[in-house]
């Protein structure tokens, strides 16, 4: 494992190598799909057969998903693999690993959206059980590669790039348009920051006016964003599932 910086901020030259640890920022972003991804099979077998507006609701959501792993995949192909090659040949096995993990994962994606486009005009049974299926397939396996990255490629990333590359890789994740409201993310990430952290994290990674945002209309937003995914059924259908 890599060594964090000492408080001071200032490089121990008694242990090295010394890094800080900046995969850490990649670890609350995996944490998230991991969320969101897990949640999503369940919530394609929860639509009443032939409820196209929620259907129409869940594809939307469905394709923004697809569409942000996608991004995220990209990112760390275009930022980490030739690197890491470069500059850690003897790690070429766990890169091997992780591009032809991301390729997997990428063609997966792709099946939930044919999927998702068949599935949402009519809100079919039988095409919500082969989409859910899938969508269970891309959470294990996605389970899969994010433990193989951040066990096997992490530390040598973060023993490898420098800051310069780290904050390279911040910004053009910032400066990506996300597929899924801004709100429901900063939400679950900020959900997925440990709360003794979670103050020092919104300082650090949201510039003042987006705290300010978020602490103004983006909670609330976060939180109406949930209740539609998470809609919470009557109690006479509560009762029935019991
Ligand atoms: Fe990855």
């Amino acid at each position: 494992m890599t060594t964090r910086l000492p408080s001071t901020g200032a490089p121990d030259s008694s242990t090295a190598p010394v890094t800080a640890c900046r995969s850490d920022e990649v670890v609350l972003i995996h944490r998230m799909f991991r969320r969101l991804f897990a949640e999503a099979p369940g919530l394609v077998r929860d639509v009443t057969p032939g409820d196209t507006r929620r259907a129409t609701f869940l594809a939307r959501h469905l394709h923004g998903l697809t569409a942000l792993l996608h991004i995220h995949h990209h990112a760390e192909d275009d930022f980490f693999w030739d690197r890491m090659t470069e500059r850690a040949p003897a790690c070429g096995l766990h890169v091997a690993v992780m591009r032809r993990q991301h390729q997997t994962v990428s063609d997966q994606l792709d099946e939930i959206d044919t999927l998702v486009d068949a599935w949402a005009p009519g809100a079919d049974a039988a095409d919500a059980a082969r989409l859910a299926a899938v969508l269970d397939e891309v959470d294990r396996t996605l389970a899969e590669h994010l433990a193989d990255e951040e066990r096997d490629a992490f530390p040598v990333l973060d023993a490898v790039l420098s800051e310069a590359e780290w904050d390279e890789i911040s910004a053009h994740a910032q400066h990506e348009k996300p597929p899924l409201p801004l709100f429901l993310l900063l939400g679950l990430l900020m959900e997925v920051v440990p709360e003794p952290e979670r103050a020092a994290w919104m300082a650090r990674e949201l510039p003042a006016p987006m705290r300010l945002a978020y602490r103004v209309v983006g909670r609330r937003r976060y939180e109406h964003a949930l209740r539609r995914l998470h809609p919470v059924p009557p109690m006479s259908e509560r009762a029935a599932r019991r």
